[in-house]
């Protein structure tokens, strides 16, 4: 341990007992009976990770991989049932071509490298947004991993990619107009009705939204499902973010009073 400037400045070592001392902390506090059934995380902060290091955007995104990994892990050991992360929303198309293909690079990457581990822990993964909209090889990429894991029946891994909930909502408007039109729906349309036309039919609604880097928006993301959400924001950047960050949202979310707009919880 050094003084400098004021403040104490840790070694390595120092600073993963720090860490470890703060994760076992946590875990203490945490009830593993009332862990969120359903995380959404808008992955935020990459470009600005990168730049503040001097290094170009894409090793933020490469970095922001290696905090995926690290995320389904945790989520996965935490028996989280669903995690949905906001890899591609469909206003990132307007980012520079160089960043779009990078970005789109990067689920092959990750699919190789991991899907093994992703079937070997029960993971299903799911592809939501619209898919025709992505370049082929990452549909493939990603649907390879969604058949490779159908069976499973662990948690679900949902990547949000060309996704935009306004979309969302309208594609399940015109589905169920579609669908009324031929007599299959009865009666009048209600929220579980309209809930099974989007893509995330059959999961939760999140109980929690992450969002990294110190933005306070939703950006689009799961406008219908967030309804009832309990919201955590951070200013850490994605690529920083760790299982202490996650077990403080965690730990922030046990301790809100859900009142669904009842009085009680
Ligand atoms: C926002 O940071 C992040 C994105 C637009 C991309 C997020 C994607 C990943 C973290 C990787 C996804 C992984 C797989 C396997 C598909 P930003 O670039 O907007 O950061 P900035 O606001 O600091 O510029």
């Amino acid at each position: 341990m050094k003084w400098e400037g004021g403040t104490v400045l840790l070694n390595g070592g120092e600073k993963a007992v720090l860490e470890e001392n703060r994760e076992d902390e946590l875990l203490r506090l945490i009830d593993l009976k009332k862990i969120p059934r359903h995380i959404a995380i808008i992955m935020d902060g990459n470009g600005r990770w990168a730049v503040e290091r001097g290094l170009p955007r894409r090793e933020g995104h490469r970095q922001g991989v290696e905090t995926v990994r690290e995320t389904v892990r945790n989520c996965n050991n935490l028996d989280i049932e669903v995690l949905t992360l906001f890899a591609f929303s469909t206003e990132n198309w307007q980012r520079p071509k160089w960043e779009v293909n990078y970005l789109m690079s990067l689920p092959e990457k990750y699919f190789n490298q991991d899907l093994l581990e992703l079937i070997e822990n029960n993971i299903q993964v799911s592809l939501i947004g619209d898919r025709n909209g992505l370049p082929r090889r990452v549909q493939k990429a990603v649907l390879d991993g969604v058949e490779a894991t159908r069976e499973n029946t662990g948690m679900i891994l949902n990547f949000a990619m060309n996704y935009g909930s306004r979309a969302e909502i309208l594609r399940a408007v015109n589905n169920i107009t579609a669908d009324a039109s031929r007599n299959k729906i009865k009666g009048k349309i209600d929220e579980n009705t309209f809930s099974g036309y989007l893509y995330t039919a059959g999961m939760p609604d999140p109980d929690l939204l992450i969002r990294t880097s110190g933005e306070m928006r939703i950006s689009n993301f799961l406008l219908w499902q967030l309804a009832y959400s309990e919201l955590w924001f951070t200013d850490i950047y994605w690529p920083d973010f760790n299982k202490i960050h996650l077990l403080e949202a965690i730990c922030d979310y046990q301790k809100r009073k859900r009142r669904f707009g009842k009085i009680k919880s």
